[in-house]
């Protein structure tokens, strides 16, 4: 299977945002990974739909979006309209988390949702139907640059095992850099997010290339 990468802006230039993700297209990226943060569900405050809106014209990469906000119901249309092309939902956040997903399809939109660290992958047992993405969380959400917990590599392959033959993305997110990659691709992830770790110097194609490169040292 071959694995994605998908830069997270969180950890770009965001005075520079448009040329940043023209950037990581040229590059090389998949995906771009955006992280909507509503200092609420997650202590940290990012960006909105306009935001979303004003770089969707720098790149015709897919735009794959991590709603870290509580609650994200009320909010998906407009960031189906911004740009959106996954938007992921947490299982944490809402009460009724088929519902939202049925509300990303109807938009015409790729649904997806995300789990915590703490959070046990049998929330996914009765919608895995409804999804096109599994976000495994191997950071708490909130900030960049964190360190990667080894504990989510066993929820990663549980996962895997569910997701079986259905054609369903299984993104890991948090503390993933080159040294690391290869365990999380081993473990059954498709879609590798990185922030630091693409963001981390100017050659963000060398960078990108060491991720997907990833392999365990000799
Ligand atoms: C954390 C975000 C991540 C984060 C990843 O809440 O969801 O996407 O930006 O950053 P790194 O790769 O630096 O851990
Ligand atoms: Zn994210």
């Amino acid at each position: 299977m071959s694995v994605l990468i998908a830069p997270s802006i969180l950890s770009a230039d965001f005075a520079r945002l448009g040329e940043e993700v023209k950037a990581i297209d040229d590059a090389g990226c998949d995906w771009v990974h955006i992280d909507v943060m509503d200092g609420h569900f997650v202590p940290n405050l990012t960006f909105g739909p306009p935001i979303i809106k004003a770089i969707r014209p720098w790149t015709k990469k897919v735009f794959d979006v991590h709603l870290m906000i509580d609650p994200a119901q009320p909010y998906i249309e407009e960031y189906a309209k911004a740009g959106a092309d996954i938007i992921v939902v947490h299982a944490e956040a809402d009460k009724h988390l088929d519902r939202s997903l049925q509300l990303i399809k109807s938009l015409g939109k790729k649904a997806g949702v995300s789990l915590n660290p703490a959070t046990p992958e049998h929330i996914l047992e009765y919608v895995m139907d409804r999804l096109d993405l599994v976000l495994v969380m191997s950071v708490n959400p909130g900030f960049g640059g964190q360190s990667f917990i080894d504990s989510q590599l066993d929820k990663i392959a549980r996962i895997r095992r569910m997701i079986g033959d259905r054609p369903i993305d299984l993104e890991v997110d948090g503390g993933v850099t080159a040294d690391n990659a290869h365990k999380v691709i081993a473990a059954g992830a498709n879609v590798l997010v990185a922030g630091s770790a693409v963001f981390k110097t100017k050659d963000y194609a060398a960078n990108i290339a060491a991720i997907r490169g990833s392999k365990a040292a000799a």
